[in-house]
């Protein structure tokens, strides 16, 4: 087989060059972007009959590659993974068409690995032996395995923040892996003074010509795939989707798969061009505010976002390129929040089965975004780029309910509950407890914990919580939980609509609803709530012990309740102020992110020695934030320098998740804050106190009145 590879045109000028898989730069602008064009009149008389009996890897598309053939030394048959409808996820939804196209079955298990083979080929081609590269993580793990293979030495700089998990596996696969404390764009910057200082050939990633042309062939195989699977259309070509949907940082992907596209259509062998749907974390969104804004250009951001692979700041020319694909064909760039991130990524694994790594869910849940707000249209086809590991990220989106611990060998440790006579039976009565799940819906945090503090007192039960109507309907979509507790006055949707929503639904129906609200009804809420909710409570108003043993008859749990009186007590609910509550038996959670092992100690044995608090510390702002997703604590206790993130940064991205936002923050602070930093942190912070003036029975008492 042979590359149609005919010549370069620069992006920026337009001025035009001799073919070469290396060049760098534009000889009459200096521009670096650079764009590989081909004999596309040639190729087309030899697609699609060529490709008939070629193997099934990306080398299939030699043509319109710049590289024609695979070094057998090196390819390790990346490419042509399976496109695969994801039929659950379609019912959830009620759209049909959703594919996957399953990039997890490269090497490294990204579409990284397209890129690597290319790039990692044409290096060793023009006999490069050592090669530097700054990369979010996939890209590098997939470099330094192909790397390995072509005898290729790799200096790979990474962010700090890159989970270790990735950094060693590209250690393992023999690469220098330099950790920079610094932002993306900051490493990026270092990786190329450092290549050239060291005159070692630089990977330029999306600007190189093998890395983009590399990406066209996710383009090609969808398209042939889809004719496959949905039929070629009438005049016999392939197909694309009415959607490509992508997580991006860099952009290199749909970069390459639009690429692909323009080809294929200009060679007569599809009919139209795909829609591109770009997504972004919230928290580092440069393109999609530029975007939004209607600007040609994105101002670049730092990143607040836990999913480091999309923490490019600066796009910078990408955006640009990107920005005109959407534009011309009504496509769309869309941002979400880490917390519908670590949601979607979990639904996406229960309900269709694929585990997917962060940056994949961010995308997915920008589908679910899409189809919510009617931008996706009924029955149009999508298709959404799908790679990576979960392995970084589980206690994220697990949270600490996720394994049911069945102790049968008693009293061993202290989580056992059964005592050495009870044996199977009482294990199964426990396991019944542990997965009856209860769903509390109530906008403000207090009341939501005061009532979940009730009902744990009684029975483990799993309980979840949502702070809205829609939140709700999709922790019932994730859990089917067996009863909810909702109340009726809700921003952005309210009890009454959750209600209707979730009677109309076939599947939804036959959860039993009880209310437990403030609001004073009118003849109609009246009547409406008689239809739709088993009963209906009046915060403030009631015996909380009547509230649960009312939930415990509707859950059909005819165990008995606890002898020892534990809830014999009053409690009543306030709508608007913190609930005076007596606190007996339950602990309630804090974080404490300190990274000074004494200040931690200090902090851990003063709050433990009040009986009722139980402590989960972290020693830099990473591991607490993925504390706070997992533990969701009534309380975080946070010092301010911290290594890496530190907890101004802690405390940005908290308020930018409203999974976490409602937590109350007290600050630890070593130094004395300054004037601008205290107004900083006003907003957030419930209180600080400072090391150096620390006061034991203050701390104390700080944080008592916060949880009392
Ligand atoms: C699933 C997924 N989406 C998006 C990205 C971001 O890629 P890029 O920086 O090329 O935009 C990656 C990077 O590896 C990824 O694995
Ligand atoms: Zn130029």
């Amino acid at each position: 087989m042979s590359s149609y590879f005919t010549h370069i045109v620069c992006l920026e000028c337009g001025q035009e060059q001799a073919a070469d898989p290396m060049a760098k730069a534009c000889p009459r602008c200096g521009s670096q972007w650079l764009d590989a064009r081909y004999n596309y009149q040639t190729v087309a008389g030899l697609w699609p009959a060529a490709l008939a009996g070629r193997g099934d890897s990306l080398w299939r598309y030699g043509e319109l590659l710049p590289l024609a053939e695979p070094d057998p030394e090196i390819s390790m048959g990346e490419g042509f993974t399976s496109l695969t409808r994801l039929y659950s996820y379609e019912r959830l939804y009620h759209h049909e068409h959703l594919y996957i196209k399953d990039e997890r079955q490269g090497p490294t298990s990204s579409f990284k690995d397209r890129q690597a083979a290319l790039a990692v080929t044409a290096m060793r081609r023009a006999g490069i032996t050592e090669c530097v590269l700054a990369s979010t993580g996939n890209a590098g793990a997939a470099y330094a395995a192909y790397c390995a293979r072509a005898g290729i030495k790799l200096w790979l700089f990474l962010t700090s923040l890159v989970p270790s998990e990735k950094m060693r596996e590209a250690a393992l696969y023999g690469a220098e892996v330099v950790k920079v404390s610094g932002t993306y764009d900051e490493t990026k910057h270092v990786a190329a003074e450092f290549a050239k200082r060291k005159g070692i050939h630089l990977d330029r990633g999306a600007k190189a010509i093998p890395g983009k042309e590399s990406m066209k062939t996710l383009a090609f195989e969808i398209a042939e795939q889809l004719a496959f699977n949905l039929g070629a259309d009438a005049s016999g070509r392939w197909r694309s989707p009415d959607w490509y949907i992508q997580a991006v940082s860099g952009g290199i992907g749909p970069m390459g798969v639009w690429k692909g596209f323009e080809e294929l259509l200009q060679m007569g062998l599809i009919e139209k061009m795909p829609r591109l749907g770009i997504i972004q974390a919230a928290g580092c969104a440069p393109m999609v505010n530029a975007f939004k804004a209607g600007h040609a250009q994105a101002a670049p951001v730092i990143p607040k976002t836990l999913i480091t692979v999309l923490a490019t700041g600066d796009p910078g020319f990408s955006y640009g390129y990107l920005r005109q694909a959407v534009l011309s064909n009504g496509g769309t760039m869309e941002a979400i929040e880490d917390g519908r991130t670590f949601e979607a990524m979990r639904r996406l694994a229960s309900k269709a089965g694929y585990s997917v790594e962060p940056a994949t869910a961010v995308a997915f849940a920008g589908l679910e975004k899409m189809l919510a707000e009617g931008t996706i249209r009924p029955g149009e086809v999508v298709v959404v780029n799908c790679s990576g590991h979960t392995f970084t990220a589980e206690s994220h989106i697990l949270g600490d309910q996720y394994v049911h611990d069945l102790n049968l060998a008693a009293g061993q440790n202290g989580t056992a509950h059964l005592a050495p006579d009870e044996g199977l039976d009482s294990a199964i009565r426990i396991l019944d407890e542990q997965v009856t799940s209860i769903l509390i819906v109530d906008d403000n945090p207090s009341d939501r914990r005061l009532i979940r503090r009730l009902l744990q007192r009684y029975k483990r039960y799993r309980i979840f919580e949502a702070a809205s109507g829609s939140e709700a309907l999709k922790v019932v979509v994730d859990h089917r939980p067996d009863v909810i507790l909702a109340d009726l006055t809700m921003p952005e949707m309210d009890g009454f609509t959750l209600l209707e929503r979730l009677k109309n639904d076939p599947q939804t129906a036959d959860i039993p609803v009880v209310v437990v609200s403030a609001k004073t009804l009118t003849d109609m809420d009246a009547r409406m709530l008689k239809e739709y909710s088993e009963s209906v409570w009046t915060k403030g108003g009631f015996d909380t012990r009547q509230l649960v043993d009312h939930v415990v008859k509707v859950l059909g749990d005819v165990s008995a309740p606890p002898a020892d009186g534990r809830l014999s007590r009053s409690y009543s609910i306030e709508t608007h102020e913190t609930p005076v509550e007596e606190n007996t038996g339950d602990k309630q959670v804090i974080v404490i992110i300190e990274d000074n092992p004494q200040d931690l100690r200090l902090a851990r044995r003063l709050l433990e020695s009040e009986g009722s608090y139980r402590i989960i510390s972290a020693a830099s702002g990473r591991d607490g934030l993925k504390a706070l997703y997992e533990h969701h604590p009534e309380l975080l206790i946070l010092d301010l320098m911290l290594p890496e993130m530190d907890g101004f940064e802690v405390l940005r991205i908290i308020q930018n998740d409203p999974k976490l936002r409602d937590i109350p923050v007290v600050v630890l602070s070593a130094k004395e804050l300054t004037a601008a930093e205290r107004t900083e942190l006003e907003p957030y912070i419930t209180s600080v106190v400072e090391k150096a003036s620390f006061d034991r029975n203050q701390f104390l008492y700080i944080v008592n009145r916060i949880l009392k």
